[in-house]
């Protein structure tokens, strides 16, 4: 009867755990590993500007050869690429937390390499090992953290990864200036060694933390996801909240199964792709949402800034401190994304993203137009022969509106393209779909830092301010993308995001409200777990 069911999905909106102190750290812990994603990230472009690590890779230059520099740089999107690839399948295999840990050994591994290199081979050898842990971090870290945090509160917490991102990028840039002045080993040795004391505090941390009750269900280890929720949630094992939680859990995975059956290996990355292009809740849909969400995330610009940012200011010779610039946008970054701890669960994803491009689109545009008519393409060359801008208003200005952008990235696209990848995927394709999305924001990273150099630089493509037009142009596009694609997911679990993209397409999503359980659907009663089919549930999962 369907005001039964209205019942219970009332019933089971109401009898929720309360959030407590406990939850929220234990929730919060993983989002350390978005440390590895910015320190990786951030970390490389000093190691290689110092005058001892040239010295050591191409002996008796002054900078390092194009060819090293990019193989040292781009090895590292490599492994995480690969490394995402291959998480997916592995936390299904071995679960949500071992498979962090086991990225987590592999990273340090990779760090002991680098630390002990003392030249080409085993550094890139390193590096490509490290990737493969940063790339198991990076998606299964927001695996985890999507199914364990409660729904109220998910998109806080998993924007405290990219929070971690953020500190992990300005912590490189402070420990890179720190050092890259040292007449020895120490000038590499310390940044890269560093990275052990994050894969330490990460591995040893979550040996104390339980795994993703979803997975023991998609497992069908019934009585460990109850004892892994209880846990989560800061209740007793008789917990009413979680006889709920689970019986939803178990019901959803009932459900998917029958929609997308389990089979072999192949069968189940072709399960991400199956179903129709005109459907907004097929698997085919979900994949190409996330992917193009990390996508369009890489398309805003961001790494061009904290990538390239101080030769690109240096160009312009208008800048005495261009290292106290590149500084003051990573605090930019660092200060404004936990504005996305307030807002992504209260306002949502959907208008964060919407907007949030329109903000960064604009302030792109004013740079370029500033900097075409009377900013950074305008210099001319002083009685000592340096290039000097014509009018350094201007240029500050250029700078003004680049912080700006960068406020509108940190509040809205940096952990809204994370949050939302986190929720979009049923159970039985989630750690694919994930894995798929996140090895998507790697490879356009890689993409974009290694065609940027062609844009920019002054014997390629030259184009200095010129080049925000492009950006410009990529945030229109994430802005009519997040319009028409994204939907809204905030203060739903998991499986109610399954049915909303069922019954709403992106532009009415933001107005759904549950009117039915996957339990109250398959007959349950309201929170009370059903005997036959947690059988079938535990059945199913054993033989995987
Ligand atoms: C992006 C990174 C970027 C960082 C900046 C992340 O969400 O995926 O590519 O460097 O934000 O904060």
């Amino acid at each position: 009867m369907p005001g039964e069911a209205i019942a219970a999905t009332n019933d089971v909106n109401r009898i929720e755990a309360p959030v407590t102190f406990k939850t929220y750290l234990m929730c919060a812990f993983a989002s350390f590993g978005g440390m590895f994603f910015g320190y990786d990230s951030g970390y490389i472009n000093g190691v290689t500007g110092s005058a001892y690590f040239v010295n050591i890779i191409d002996p008796g230059q002054a900078a390092l050869s194009g060819p090293h520099n990019s193989l040292i740089v781009s090895i590292l999107s490599a492994g995480t690429f690969f490394g995402a690839l291959a998480a997916g399948d592995l936390a299904d295999g071995i679960g949500r937390k071992w498979t962090v840990i086991a990225g987590c050994v592999v990273y340090i591994i990779g760090v002991v390499l680098q630390t002990a290199a003392h030249g080409l081979g085993l550094l890139v050898a390193g590096r490509l090992i490290a990737g493969i842990g940063v790339g198991f971090e990076s998606a299964i870290v927001i695996l985890y953290m999507s199914e364990i945090c409660p729904r109220k509160v998910r998109g806080a917490l998993v924007a405290g990864y990219q929070f971690c991102i953020t500190l992990g990028l300005l912590l490189a840039s402070g420990v890179d200036y720190g050092t890259k002045n040292f007449p020895n080993a120490s000038s590499y040795r310390i940044p890269i060694g560093l990275q052990f004391i994050f894969g330490v505090i990460l591995g040893v941390g979550l040996l104390f933390l339980p795994d993703s009750p979803r997975y023991f269900v998609k497992r069908g280890r019934i009585e460990q996801a109850r004892k892994a929720l209880c846990s989560v949630r800061n209740q007793p094992a008789d917990s009413e909240y979680v006889e709920a939680e689970l019986a939803e859990i178990i019901a959803n995975e009932e459900y998917e199964r029958a929609l997308i059956p389990a089979g072999s290996w192949l069968n189940g990355w072709m399960n991400c792709f199956r179903g129709s292009l005109m459907k907004s809740n097929s698997n085919l849909r979900k994949t190409i949402l996330g992917t193009s969400l990390q996508m369009m995330q890489q398309w805003t610009g961001i790494n061009f800034i904290f990538y390239y940012s101080t030769p690109f200011l240096q160009s312009t010779g208008a800048i005495g401190n261009t290292f106290l610039i590149s500084l003051i946008f990573n605090l930019v970054n660092v200060v404004c994304t936990p504005i996305s701890f307030f807002t992504v669960d209260r306002v949502g994803r959907r208008p964060l993203l919407i907007w949030g491009a329109c903000g960064m689109l604009i302030c792109e545009f004013l740079v370029a137009i500033i900097g075409v008519t009377i900013g950074f393409n305008k210099t001319h060359t002083d009685a000592a022969g340096n290039t000097v801008a014509n009018n350094i208003s201007a240029v500050n200005a250029q700078i003004a509106f680049i912080a700006i952008y960068i406020f509108f990235f940190a509040c809205t696209w940096g952990p809204g393209a994370w949050i939302v990848i986190g929720e979009i995927f049923p159970l039985p394709i989630r750690s694919r779909g994930v894995a798929l999305s996140t090895a998507s924001n790697w490879l356009w990273n890689c993409i974009i830092a290694s065609i940027t150099p062609y844009m920019v630089n002054k014997d390629e493509g030259n184009l200095r301010s010129a080049v925000f037009f492009i950006w410009g142009g990529l945030c229109t596009a994430a802005f009519v993308y997040s319009y028409f694609l994204i939907p809204e997911t905030k203060g739903l679990s998991l499986e109610q995001v399954d049915k909303m993209m069922e019954e709403t397409s992106p532009r009415t999503s933001a107005k759904w409200r549950p009117t039915t359980t996957f339990a109250s659907e398959m007959g349950l009663k309201s929170g009370k777990i059903d005997a036959g089919v947690t059988e079938d549930v535990e059945r199913k999962g054993s033989i995987f």
